[in-house]
């Protein structure tokens, strides 16, 4: 029975009563402590040493998930949670106050190819952040489109040569291109554009909807800008939301956009994103079942990559340099990651049955692409219990070449970037399971 308080304190407030329901209202006390749930959070240092990648489909308690119910009740809640506690902290409720304006919308654009709309979300009390969304919409259509979404590092002026596009007002990473004192400028306008090839994406019938990572929260050790101090009930914990699951939160909030906008298809929101970004939108579409698809490009430690290992970032070296990027409790990890209860593979198990494609370069190795193969390959199981199929081959394909499952795998030859070459790839998927083209 002491057990129910220190679960309940480390979740939010806010998600106190959602969690008191999905897992305990079904169950009585004696229930849970036999089920062993009730050690669900335990600390870190009692927690049992895996050297291996863990079964997925081993409960935490020790039994085996073997029906699809059983995950779908039991074992993805469970991983939701511990994923929120012991890595990215946990992420707030929805808010109940969304709301979009599209400032403004040019049916004209790309020569008449495509519809332009830049559209501010607001949510939240009336000081928190708003997220400046820029949307294109191909014109030749049959009805709604497809849509990839997904944050940008650079502000969406960089991904475009348009000056109605407006310059993000806020702290901005010193590498964009024609950055000044951490701040945009007019020089900085198109320097992206071959980074999100928009104008292919359009071409091939898909809409793009992205918006700057710092609409959310800038990239910074410091929790008291962006949507933290905003949504964040009480001081912060162990298990406080870090600014990978802000940014994911974010990405949450523009498909509250995009699912409600008639000119784009609900059923086929597509994920992107790249490196700490792509980290990002696996978290996205964990935690979102509207999003059809997930492309975490390049994504490395803390997305697509093993914790465990000694191939590329560590664990401690991704917290030593990012401390805000995940949650307190993630730092006890450091250098013990076997001691994870999970690894980067159950976080894609969480997006099953729905595809998802991990993309990366040889020269990239910080990212660790064979690693990345491998969580694929450790979270086929799941796939298959839902009743789908999950790698196409146990082993990676060649260089330049798509290995196309529904747990799909490329590696092309070059460093770390995203390159039209990559788009023409993430395409070619999304048409496989979109039914485009
Ligand atoms: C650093 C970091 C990576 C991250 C990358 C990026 O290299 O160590 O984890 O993916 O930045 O976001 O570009």
């Amino acid at each position: 029975m002491s057990i129910l308080p220190a679960i309940l304190r480390s979740a939010p407030a806010s998600l106190r009563l959602g969690v008191f329901l999905v897992v305990f209202a079904p169950l009585s006390l004696t229930g849970i402590q036999e089920m062993g749930i009730a050690e669900e959070f335990l600390p870190v240092a009692r927690l049992p040493v895996h050297p291996d990648l863990p079964d997925p489909l081993i409960a935490f308690d020790g039994s085996r998930v073997a029906t699809p119910d059983d995950w779908t009740a039991r074992r993805r809640p469970e991983l939701l949670r511990l994923f929120q506690h012991y890595m990215y902290g946990f992420l707030p409720p929805a808010p109940a106050n969304l709301r979009a304006k599209v400032e403004l919308s040019d049916a004209n654009y790309f020569q008449g190819r495509a519809t332009k709309k830049q559209v501010t979300i607001s949510f939240g009390p009336d000081a928190a952040p708003k997220i400046h969304l820029l949307l294109v919409i191909p014109n030749r259509r049959s009805g709604p489109a497809p849509v990839f979404v997904g944050m940008n590092f650079c502000g969406n002026h960089a991904l475009l040569n348009d000056p109605q596009i407006p310059l993000p007002d806020q702290w901005i990473y010193s590498s964009c291109q024609g950055t000044q004192g951490e701040r945009a400028t007019e020089a900085s306008r198109g320097t992206q554009i071959d980074t999100w090839a928009i104008e292919a994406t359009i071409d091939r019938g898909y809409a793009v909807a992205t918006f700057y990572s710092g609409d959310v929260d800038p990239d910074r050790n410091d929790f008291s800008d962006g949507v933290h101090p905003h949504f964040q009930s009480g001081p912060r914990t162990v298990d406080s939301w870090g600014t990978i699951a802000a940014w994911s939160w974010g990405i949450h909030r523009a498909v509250d956009y995009l699912v409600a906008d008639s000119d784009l298809d609900r059923k086929r929101i597509a994920v992107v994103g790249h490196s700490r970004l792509g980290k990002t939108a696996l978290l996205a579409a964990a935690f979102d079942e509207r999003i059809a698809l997930a492309i975490p490009h390049q994504a490395g430690c803390g997305g697509t990559a093993p914790s465990r290992g000694k191939v590329g970032e560590s664990v401690k070296q991704i917290n030593d340099r990012f401390p805000h990027w995940f949650d307190d409790v993630f730092k006890q990890f450091n250098d013990q990651p076997e001691k994870i209860p999970f690894d980067q593979h159950c976080l894609v198990a969480l997006v099953a049955p729905r595809p998802v494609l991990f993309t990366n370069a040889v020269e990239d190795t910080w990212a660790n692409p064979d690693g990345q193969f491998a969580v694929l390959v450790a979270a086929d199981p799941v796939y298959r219990l839902l009743g789908t199929d999950g790698v196409k081959a146990k082993m990676p394909p060649p260089v330049g070449e798509l290995q196309d499952g529904r747990l799909g795998y490329f590696v092309r030859a070059g460093k770390h970037s995203m390159i039209p070459e990559d788009w023409q790839v993430f395409l070619k998927f999304a048409d496989k399971y979109f039914g485009q083209n």
